[in-house]
């Protein structure tokens, strides 16, 4: 593999030392990515007072693996990420605890487990291709490729998953999540400090979008819900429908199966959609590594492969996916609230502990990577040692772990591929791109691109 140059891409700047009260609030609310100052990114675990509570950001892998993987039951979701996924998500699985997430869990799975993944597939590639014939018309006219990708995601979920084609809904959805990141996503004091069972104004007016959103949910399975269920599931939302509680035999309720729909649409078009974005910006600022890329696709026949039911082997484009989640994880934050007293990495933690593991630091993290700011792809090189434990985890670890992550890996490898072997893709201004926090690692504006096909098309 020649080597090329490392690429800095721009991050919002790091605080010198610790933020204050007002400091950290601000950050909460406009870009939590910058709230981390510089002795974060070194150290095992980070621990901060804030308003009486302690917070702990671990970086440690011991410390993490306690936390997600040996001890998770003691750790629960925290009010604030509670506050703000529950008007997207519902009950829905991402939310679910005890009893009702294993079933739901056990229930979901399935439907995006590796052997679904060629079926998957084809959904995939059949959007990607649409896509690329779209954007085929745009070509030498500047392009917004953050919209192409949200559009793009969100197909691929509402046919893969639901057998409903998206386009109808997909101003309105899309129109809904800006609004929603741009102001009630954003925490503020009460909505960090309350306990979720004592709503919060913001709170009042959450619940307010909750039912404009769910509208939108249960309009998209209107037609399938008024349809019979067939013998055989054919996707997730008759698997969804055939589930049976074990205990009391009861399957979801129709308001229960429109917040599953919603919780997966969300989690399963907004992170890779982002993820889709940022490859590119990458891909626009480093030329021969877009180069390798659009090589690799163009020596195979991507749609023959799908057909026959293969997900073919593209190293070299898995490896910039791979690089593109640690530098922009789209979940940043993974945040827990300790349920008992525990110990973590050789602490002792209090209940109500506030636990931070934020793939954002990790990724970044001074001791764990060499020049972790450095776009390099040759780190997920087939050939290249593995990352250290724990210090990689886009899509978590442990019995939570992101149940569409070999889809959603599946699904940016196949969308990237798809789009690099069309065109070659570069930015027409230098404005610099910088992440910032809302819901998932957002781009602070979209920048336009610029398309070329590629020759011989
Ligand atoms: C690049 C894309 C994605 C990333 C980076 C990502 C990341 C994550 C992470 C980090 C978690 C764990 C959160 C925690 O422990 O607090 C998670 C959970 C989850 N993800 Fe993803 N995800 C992606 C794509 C998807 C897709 C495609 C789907 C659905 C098809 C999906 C559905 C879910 C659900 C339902 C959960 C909750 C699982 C549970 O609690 O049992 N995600 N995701």
């Amino acid at each position: 593999m020649t080597a090329v140059p490392r690429h800095h891409p721009p991050v919002p700047p790091i605080p010198r030392d610790v933020v204050g009260l007002r400091g950290f609030l601000h950050a909460a609310r406009t870009n939590a990515l910058g709230l981390w100052p510089l002795a974060a990114y070194e150290q095992d675990i980070h621990a901060r007072r804030f308003l009486g509570r302690t917070t702990l950001l671990l970086n440690a892998p011991e410390a993490i693996h306690r936390v997600l993987v040996d001890n998770p039951g003691n750790y629960r979701r925290s009010p604030a990420s509670i506050r703000i996924l529950r008007p997207l998500t519902g009950e829905g699985l991402l939310l679910s605890e005890g009893e009702a997430w294993r079933l739901q869990r056990r229930t979901i799975a399935p439907s995006l487990a590796p052997r679904m993944l060629p079926l998957l597939a084809r959904h995939v590639l059949a959007v990607a291709e649409e896509t690329v014939a779209a954007l085929r018309t745009r070509v030498d006219r500047p392009v917004d490729l953050l919209a192409s990708m949200q559009a793009m995601a969100l197909e691929i979920a509402g046919r893969s998953m639901f057998s409903v084609e998206t386009a109808g809904a997909a101003p309105a959805l899309r129109a809904m999540v800006r609004e929603y990141g741009l102001d009630l996503a954003r925490p503020h004091l009460a909505d960090l400090l309350l306990p979720v069972a004592v709503p919060t104004w913001r709170d009042l007016r959450r619940r307010g979008f909750r039912r404009r959103w769910m509208a939108i949910m249960s309009g998209l399975i209107r037609d399938r819900l008024a349809s019979p269920p067939p013998e055989a599931p054919r996707d997730l939302f008759d698997l969804l429908r055939a589930a049976r509680d074990p205990e009391t035999g009861a399957g979801f309720a129709p308001d229960a199966l429109r917040d599953h729909t919603a919780t997966m649409i969300l989690a399963g078009h907004e992170t890779t959609a982002v993820t889709l974005f940022w490859a590119l910006t990458l891909l626009a600022a480093v030329p021969a590594v877009q180069a390798q890329v659009a090589a690799e696709v163009r020596a195979i026949d991507l749609p023959a492969a799908i057909a026959a039911g293969t997900i073919p082997d593209l190293p070299r484009t898995r490896a910039v996916v791979a690089e593109t989640l640690r530098l922009y994880p789209p979940a940043f934050t993974l945040a827990r609230a300790a349920i008992a007293a525990d110990m973590v990495g050789g602490r002792v933690i209090a209940p109500g502990t506030l636990i931070l593991i934020a793939p954002w630091v990790l990724h970044r993290h001074r001791k764990l990577w060499d020049d972790p700011g450095a776009f390099d792809p040759d780190r997920f090189a087939p050939a290249a040692p593995p990352p250290p434990r724990f210090a990689y985890l886009p899509f978590g670890a442990g019995p939570r772990v992101c149940v569409g992550a070999q889809f959603a890996l599946m699904e940016a490898t196949l969308g990237l591929a798809s789009l690099i072997g069309a065109f070659e893709i570069a930015r027409t201004e230098d404005r610099p791109v910088l992440p910032v926090a809302i819901v998932t690692t957002q781009p602070d504006h979209a920048p336009p691109f610029r398309l070329r096909a590629r020759g011989g098309d």
